[in-house]
């Protein structure tokens, strides 16, 4: 059996630095603005998962052109003190009944506990909000109390307009 030649391995170090700056760039984004301790944290790893988000919401909450989605600023359902609605529509989504272009899909099985605790801490925290944080536990636990639920909810099942 004849050998292939060995292909010369490209030298991969100017895209290993753009890499690392490219990456340091997201860090810096991610962390930039608040300084206090835990909650900074939380902000960073929201601030990162919120990505999945921008599409539709905007990088600035206020949605983007087309209005395919609701600004999810001073949203009362965001900055409710029981974050129970908020974490079970970001868990199965919202029904599409043809108020919005865009669909608020589920999340369950793309985001874990605790991403999608720290993006709606995110959202809570951001853009002047001053919502308590949501916990990791308090999206476990309902992910347990709605695991039979297969469908998104209607908006008045989540107490909104
Ligand atoms: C593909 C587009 C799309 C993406 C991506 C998306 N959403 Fe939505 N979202 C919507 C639409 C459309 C609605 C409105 C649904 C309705 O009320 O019928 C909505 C509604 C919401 C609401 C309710 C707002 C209110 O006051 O009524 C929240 C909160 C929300 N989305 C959060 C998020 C978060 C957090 C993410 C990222 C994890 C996200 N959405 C990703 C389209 C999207």
């Amino acid at each position: 059996m004849r050998r292939r030649p060995h292909a010369h391995e490209p030298d991969r170090g100017p895209i290993r630095v753009q890499a690392a700056i490219l990456v340091g760039a997201i860090l810096l984004t991610a962390c930039g603005g608040d300084n206090s301790g835990s909650a900074r944290d939380r902000t960073a790893d929201g601030a990162l998962v919120y990505h999945v988000c921008i599409g539709c919401h905007g990088m600035d909450g206020r949605g983007v052109a087309g209005d395919i989605a609701p600004s999810l600023i001073d949203s009362p359902l965001v900055l409710a003190d029981d974050p129970a609605p908020l974490i079970m529509l970001l868990l199965h989504g919202i029904e599409n009944d043809g108020r919005w272009p865009g669909l608020m899909m589920p999340w369950r099985d793309a985001l874990s506990d605790e991403q999608i605790a720290a993006v709606l801490s995110h959202i809570r925290s951001q853009w002047g909000h001053q919502a308590p944080p949501v916990t990791a536990g308090q999206v476990t636990g309902l992910r347990e109390a709605t695991s039979d639920r297969r469908q998104p909810y209607p908006r008045a099942e989540l107490g909104i307009e």
